[in-house]
């Protein structure tokens, strides 16, 4: 009974975190045509004064989608009439395909 209350638990953990599966080529096409890069910038590196960045390493996928469906700051929100949920996966996908950005190490500039 204890087992099967942990696999339970576990189970329910995996389907919160586990961002639901999307084609991160799709995503790319999706942030251009439904306008997020012209605050995010075209990868999704954030913009400065328009909006923050979301790549490489995105919020939580319950997250993002709740605060794209209901944002509380600058950002207008998109109901799911206009980006749906499997967009949204796609998107996703697409900014956790994102490289990571160098180590400031590697940079001269930065270390003189
Ligand atoms: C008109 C500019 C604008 C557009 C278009 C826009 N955003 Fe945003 N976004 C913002 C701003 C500004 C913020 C910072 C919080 C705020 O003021 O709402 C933000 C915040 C976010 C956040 C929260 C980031 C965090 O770290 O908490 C997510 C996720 C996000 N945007 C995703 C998207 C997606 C996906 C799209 C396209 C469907 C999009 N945004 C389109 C301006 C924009």
């Amino acid at each position: 009974m204890r087992v099967l209350l942990l696999v339970g638990m576990a189970w329910t953990l995996a389907a919160q975190t586990a961002p639901p599966a999307g084609n991160a080529q799709k995503g790319r096409q999706l942030f251009q045509s439904d306008g997020c890069y012209q605050c995010h910038g075209r990868e999704a590196q954030g913009g400065l004064g328009t909006g923050p960045r979301l790549a490489p390493r995105p919020i939580p996928f319950a997250q993002l989608s709740k605060y794209v469906r209901q944002p509380t700051g600058q950002m207008p929100p998109y109901t799911g009439k206009i980006v749906s949920d499997q967009d949204l996966a796609d998107i996703y996908a697409f900014l956790q395909a994102q490289p990571q950005p160098p180590p400031a190490k590697s940079i001269p500039l930065l270390n003189n």
